[in-house]
C-alpha cells in the first residue's frame, strides 16, 4: 500500500472503526474464545471494543497469535489486521544481561547482536512490535527500574538507544519489512527516571535545561534511529503527567524534533490523568491526552469509551482522531502487515532458532562482557588445583534472569552449580542461605515471594557453610538482591543485600577470609560491609540465560572481566542520587581542603564507593598522556586526541577507554566533565595499541542562559583513561 491507499482506507472508515485503531487491548482479553460475556477482568471492553481494536499487548505464540489474526481480520469491517506487541526487553527466550548489564558492556554493537536474536526469536513467535528501548536517564539506585536502563550518561544512553533500534528494527528503507524484524518502541517519554526519591511513578521535577541537554538526548537518538513508536511516561513534568503534555508530546516531540511515528500511552497512563487530579473523569482524560497527540489508549476505554462522543459534541476535531489513525495504519504498513498480517509467525522457527545454540552463545558472551571486577586482592581468578568452595543462594539458582523476562522460563537456565558439575570443575558448592528478602516480595505477576525458613533450617544452612568454607583455600560467595527486589514497582529504601545474607557474610568470614563475592544486582547496591570483608568482589548483575555459565568462565579466568560501572556504586543510600557528571556548586569540595563551608558531608564522602566507568581486569593497563593534534578548534573542525593504551599484565583482556571533556566556563553551569567518547580495546599481554577520538563542536553544544543550543567559546579539557576520575588531560580551546 502507499500513502494514497492507507487515506483511502481512512476514509472509508466509521469514527467507531478509526477509534478502535487507537486502543490496545491486554492479550488475555483474546486468549480463549472471541466472545465476551459481560465484563471481563478489570477492564470493562466491550465486544464492539474487542472487535474494532487496533493492538494486543503480551500474548505470544505463533499458532496462537495466527489464529488470533486470522479470526479478527475475518470479522473486521476492513480487515485491517492487529499489531502484536510485548515487553520483549532484554531477550525474549533466550536472556540476556539486564540492560544495566548490557550498559556495563561498554560494547553497543554486542547490544545491538542481542537485540536482533530478540527480535528475530520473539518475531517467530508473533511479536510485531517490542517495547524497548527504555532511554530513561538514572541517577537514582533507589528506582527499582534502573535496571532497565543503560545508566547514568546521556552519551552512553544515546549510543545504546540508537544500538538497539538498529539491532530490533535493521537498518535502511524498507527494513521493518525484512524478516526477523521487529518495530522498536522507546519509552518512556520523558523523564520517567527521574522520580523523586526514587519512588516509581513518583513527580518529577527538572529544569528544563537538565531536562534537555540531559535527558532528552536519548530519546531523540532513538527517534533519529528510525525509531516509530513511543510510549509515554507516567511522571508530571513541570506538573504535567506526560500523556496529557502537550509542550512535551507536541512541541518538543512533533513540532522540534519532527517526529511523525505513533505514540502509545504507558498502561493505563491516560485513565491516571483522573489520578493525577488533572482531569476530572475518564472523558476529559481522554480530551488531554488525544489533543497532546498520543495515539495509542495501552489498557484503558478512555479512548472507546469517549471518544466519539468528544466528537459528536464537537469538542475533539475529528481531524485529530484521523491524524492519529493515519499514523497508526502507516506502522502497520511499514510492517507489511496488510500483504502478511501473519509475517514471522512460525511454528517450526520457534522450535529451531529460540534458544538455539548460537543465541545461548551470545547469551554468554554477553554476560561475561558484562561483568564488572571491582576488587581483586589475589582471589580471582580461581583455578590450578585450589580447593574452591561455591557458597551462597544464588549457586544452586536457575533465578538469573532480570524482571522483565516474563516470557523466558528460568528452566531454560543452568545454576552455577550445574556449569561447574557439566564442566567438571570439582569445587564444593553449599547454598549458605535463602534469597531472604527483609520483606514481601509480589512478582511481575503480583504473586508473594517472600521466602521464609525456620530458624532451625536456617542455621542448618549456615553450619554447612562454615563447614565448606573452612575446608577450602578460596570462598566464592554468590550474594545479591533476586530478580524480584527490581524492575517496576520495586523501588528500595535501603540498598543493602538481605540480612540473611549479611549474616552469611559475617559466618562464612569468621572461617575463611579468602572470598571473591560474585554479586547480582540489578542495581548499585550499598557494598561497604562486602568490600571491607571480600578480597574481591564481581558484579554480574541479573545476567540472564547463560549467566552460570558466564560466571564460571569469568571466575575460573577463561575470559578477563571488562565490564565498566555504567552508573555510580554510592557510598551509601544518603549520598543517592550520586553520579560523576554532576555540577561544580560555588563551593566545591576537594580532598583535604578542611574549610568547614563547602559542599559536602560531614559524616560520609562526596564520592560514591566505585565511580562510573570503573571496572578492573585481571590485567593491567597503561594509558599514555593525552595528545591532541591541535590546540585550539574552530567550528567546523575537528581535533583528533589520541592516547597509547598497553596491555602491562600477563592475560589478554580488553579495556575501555574513555573521554571526559570538561567546559571550563559558560554562560550557565556545566557538568565537571562529559563523557563524549569511549573504544573497548582488545589486546594480548605486552600489546599495544592508540586510541584515538574526534572532537568537534557539536559535542560540546549545550542549552547556553540564552536558551540557544551552541558551543561557547573558551577552554576546554580533556580527559582520557579508564574511569570517570581520570586526571589524564590535555587542553585545548574553541574559537
Ligand atoms: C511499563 C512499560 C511497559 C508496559 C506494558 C508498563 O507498566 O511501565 O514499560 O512497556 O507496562 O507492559
Amino acid at each position: 500500500m502507499d500513502r494514497n491507499d492507507l487515506i483511502r482506507l481512512l476514509e472509508d472508515m466509521s469514527l467507531e472503526e478509526k477509534i478502535g485503531q487507537l486502543v490496545q487491548i491486554p492479550g488475555s482479553f483474546f486468549e480463549d474464545d472471541f466472545i465476551i460475556t459481560g465484563p471481563a477482568n478489570y477492564i470493562n471492553y466491550t465486544g464492539e471494543d474487542l472487535a474494532l481494536a487496533g493492538s494486543v499487548l503480551s500474548i505470544l505464540g505463533a499458532g496462537k497469535l495466527r489464529a488470533i489474526q486470522k479470526r479478527f481480520m475475518d470479522n473486521h469491517p476492513h480487515h485491517i489486521p492487529l499489531i502484536f506487541m510485548a515487553d520483549i526487553i532484554n531477550g525474549y527466550r533466550t536472556v540476556f544481561p539486564i540492560p544495566l548489564g548490557q550498559g556495563a558492556m561498554f560494547n553497543p554493537q554486542l547490544s545491538r547482536e542481542c537485540a536482533a536474536i530478540a527480535a528475530e526469536e520473539s518475531a517467530a513467535s508473533g511479536v510485531q512490535l517490542v517495547f524497548s528501548p527504555m532511554a530513561d536517564l538514572v541517577r537514582d539506585a533507589r528506582w527499582g527500574r534502573v535496571m532497565e536502563s543503560t545508566g547514568e550518561d546521556p552519551y552512553l544512553n544515546s549510543v545504546y538507544t540508537k544500538a538497539l533500534v538498529e539491532g530490533y528494527q535493521g537498518e535502511g528503507s524498507d527494513n521493518l519489512r525484512a524478516k526477523g524484524r521487529v518495530s522498536a518502541c522507546v519509552k518512556h517519554f520523558a523523564a520517567y527516571g527521574a522520580a523523586t526519591a526514587g519512588r516509581d511513578y513518583n513527580t518529577v521535577e527538572l529544569s528544563d535545561r537538565t531536562f534537555r541537554d540531559e535527558y532528552l538526548p536519548s530519546y531523540k537518538a532513538a527517534v533519529d534511529a528510525g525509531c516509530d513508536s513511543l510510549m509515554t511516561s507516567f511522571n508530571v513534568l513541570n506538573r504535567i503527567p506526560s500523556s496529557g503534555n502537550n509542550y512535551v508530546m507536541r512541541t518538543i516531540l512533533r513540532e522540534e524534533w519532527g517526529y511523525d511515528g505513533v505514540v502509545i500511552s504507558d498502561w493505563a497512563a491516560i485513565n491516571e490523568l483522573v489520578t493525577h487530579r488533572i482531569a476530572g473523569d475518564e472523558k476529559e482524560a481522554a480530551y488531554l491526552a488525544i489533543n497532546a497527540g498520543v495515539d495509542i489508549d495501552m489498557c484503558t476505554r478512555c479512548y472507546c469509551g469517549h471518544l466519539k462522543e468528544l466528537v459528536e459534541e464537537g469538542r475533539v476535531d475529528e481531524r485529530l482522531i484521523d491524524e492519529s489513525v493515519l499514523r497508526v495504519l502507516t506502522l502497520k504498513n511499514k510492517l507489511g502487515l496488510f500483504e502478511n498480517p501473519y509475517r514471522d509467525m512460525d511454528e517450526e522457527k520457534e522450535k529451531t532458532f529460540i534458544l538455539c545454540d548460537d543465541n545461548r552463545a551470545a547469551s554468554r558472551r554477553a554476560a561475561a562482557e558484562s561483568f564488572v571486577l571491582l576488587k581483586n586482592d589475589g582471589i580471582l581468578p580461581v583455578g590450578n588445583g585450589e580447593k574452591v568452595a561455591f557458597i551462597g543462594p544464588f549457586t544452586d539458582t536457575r533465578e538469573l534472569n532480570g524482571s522483565w523476562s516474563i516470557f523466558a522460563g528460568s528452566e531454560d537456565n543452568m545454576t552455577i552449580e550445574e556449569v561447574l558439575r557439566a564442566e567438571n570443575l570439582d569445587y564444593v558448592t553449599a547454598k549458605g542461605c535463602r534469597f531472604g528478602a527483609d520483606y514481601p516480595l509480589m512478582g511481575m505477576g503480583g504473586a508473594d515471594q517472600f521466602d521464609e525458613l525456620s530458624p532451625e533450617a536456617e542455621e542448618e544452612l549456615l553450619t554447612q557453610a562454615e563447614e565448606a568454607a573452612r575446608g577450602a583455600e578460596k570462598v566464592i560467595l554468590t550474594l545479591g538482591e533476586s530478580n524480584h527486589m527490581t524492575g517496576e514497582a520495586s523501588s528500595r529504601g535501603f540498598i543493602e543485600i538481605p540480612r540473611i545474607q549479611q549474616r552469611l557474610l559475617r559466618r562464612v568470614a569468621a572461617v575463611n577470609d579468602n572470598i571473591a563475592v560474585v554479586l547480582f544486582t540489578g542495581r548499585p547496591l550499598d557494598i561497604r560491609e562486602i568490600s571491607d570483608t571480600a578480597k574481591s568482589v564481581l558484579v554480574v548483575w541479573q545476567p540472564g540465560t547463560e549467566g552460570a555459565g558466564a560466571i564460571v568462565d569469568v571466575v575460573t579466568g577463561k575470559i578477563s572481566p571488562s565490564g565498566k560501572l555504567p552508573m555510580s556504586f554510592p557510598y551509601c543510600v544518603g549520598q543517592v542520587p550520586v553520579y560523576y557528571n554532576e555540577l561544580s556548586t560555588g563551593r566545591p569540595y576537594s580532598a583535604g581542603n578542611d574549610n568547614k563551608f563547602l559542599s559536602k558531608y560531614i559524616d560520609i564522602p562526596n564520592a560514591p564507593a566505585y565511580p562510573f566507568g570503573f571496572g578492573m581486569s585481571y590485567s593491567a593497563f597503561d594509558i599514555s598522556e593525552v595528545r591532541l593534534d591541535k590546540s585550539v578548534l574552530s567550528k567546523g573542525d575537528t581535533i583528533k586526541a589520541e592516547v597509547t593504551v598497553k596491555n602491562t599484565g600477563s592475560v589478554k583482556a580488553a579495556e575501555v577507554v574513555q573521554m571526559y571533556i570538561r567546559d571550563e566556563y559558560a554562560s550557565v553551569a556545566r557538568p565537571v566533565r562529559e563523557l563524549k567518547g569511549f573504544t573497548k580495546i582488545e589486546l594480548e599481554p605486552g600489546e599495544e595499541r592508540a586510541a584515538v577520538f574526534d572532537i568537534n563542536e557539536d559535542m560540546l553544544r549545550f542549552t547556553g542562559a540564552d536558551d540557544v543550543y551552541r558551543a561557547e567559546e573558551g577552554m576546554f579539557t580533556v580527559y582520557i583513561g579508564n574511569d570517570s576520575t581520570t586526571e589524564n588531560e590535555a587542553k585545548f580551546e574553541l574559537v
